[in-house]
């Protein structure tokens, strides 16, 4: 089938897509040339740094599920996942359910197409008892996401549950939004909830380098890239205990890593952190 026949309704294939970005430096096959070509930029980009956008994708998707998995170890049930992505392999749902039973899951993005893929994944026996639902919704009005009816009858939010917010909080440019988007999203976390995060690091990134990866991106839905420095995305933890190594390179995370001071940050990409009130 050529290429442009399985374009589905609603979408600009010549707009290139966060998700469909992403989902090609993961060797996944939902992106046209227009994703392609943003997306080898931004690899050429990132070599140019020593910071392969692959690598970094791959990082990120490892940290997500070794995260996943020690909340699932400890007893966490019920996931959040905003801007969630396109599926890929090991989903929140399917490393959940590896290691515990019953967990419930909603996946969130901004992007229609997502959202509509993530559904028709999720339709049939890989979801037959109905743990995982998708919903759209923007990260910059979390009280919508949170407060959504389809939210909130799926899940108990009373109860302990993990928000996570992976390689997303970078597309808010604006540093002050950012800072209150996570604020309130934290403020609906009680005693033994969670926060995952990862962000983008500025690490030794030229002022140019930073410039050009916002320009690639601007031509996005997203409309920007930002990445933030060690402060900038510690402060996303204000008021939480950061577990396990606290705030490494996405790759080298781990339950039981070495404390956080034993990395070299330096060109390292992406951070990430898993927060618990
Ligand atoms: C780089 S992908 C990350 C996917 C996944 N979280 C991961 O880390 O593997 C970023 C995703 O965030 C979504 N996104 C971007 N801006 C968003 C927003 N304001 N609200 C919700 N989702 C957003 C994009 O559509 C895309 O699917």
């Amino acid at each position: 089938m050529a290429e442009a026949d399985r374009v589905p309704a609603g979408i600009d294939p010549n707009v290139p897509s966060v998700a469909r970005m992403y989902d090609y430096y993961l060797g996944g096959r939902d992106n046209f040339p227009a994703d392609r070509a943003a997306a080898e930029k931004m690899i050429e980009l990132g070599l140019s740094m020593g910071a392969d956008a692959r690598q970094l994708a791959l990082g990120n998707r490892l940290f997500l599920s070794r995260a996943v998995r020690m909340l699932a170890e400890a007893g966490v049930r019920q996931f959040v996942d905003i801007g969630a992505g396109l599926p890929t392999q090991d989903n929140v749902h399917q490393v959940a359910r590896r290691h515990i039973a019953g967990s419930r899951v909603v996946y969130v993005d901004s992007d229609p197409s997502v959202v509509t893929h993530a559904r028709a994944l999720l339709d049939g026996d890989a979801n037959a008892d109905g743990e995982v639902i998708a919903v759209e919704g923007d990260l910059r009005d979390p009280e919508a996401i949170l407060g959504d009816p389809r939210v909130t009858g799926h899940l108990d939010l009373a109860q302990p549950f993990a928000v996570l917010m992976l390689a997303v909080l970078h597309f808010i440019p604006d540093d002050a939004e950012a800072a209150a988007i996570v604020a309130r999203v934290r403020g609906r976390l009680g005693p033994g909830s969670f926060l995952v995060l990862s962000h983008l690091y500025t690490g030794d990134a030229t002022e140019e380098a930073s410039r050009e990866g916002s320009q690639i991106y601007s031509g996005t839905a997203a409309g920007g890239l930002a990445g933030r420095d060690l402060a900038g995305i510690t402060a996303f933890f204000d008021g939480l205990e950061l577990l396990g190594p606290g705030l490494v390179p996405v790759g080298d995370w781990t339950a039981g890593g070495l404390p956080g001071d034993a990395y070299d940050l330096v060109g390292s990409g992406i951070l990430g952190g898993v927060g618990r009130r």
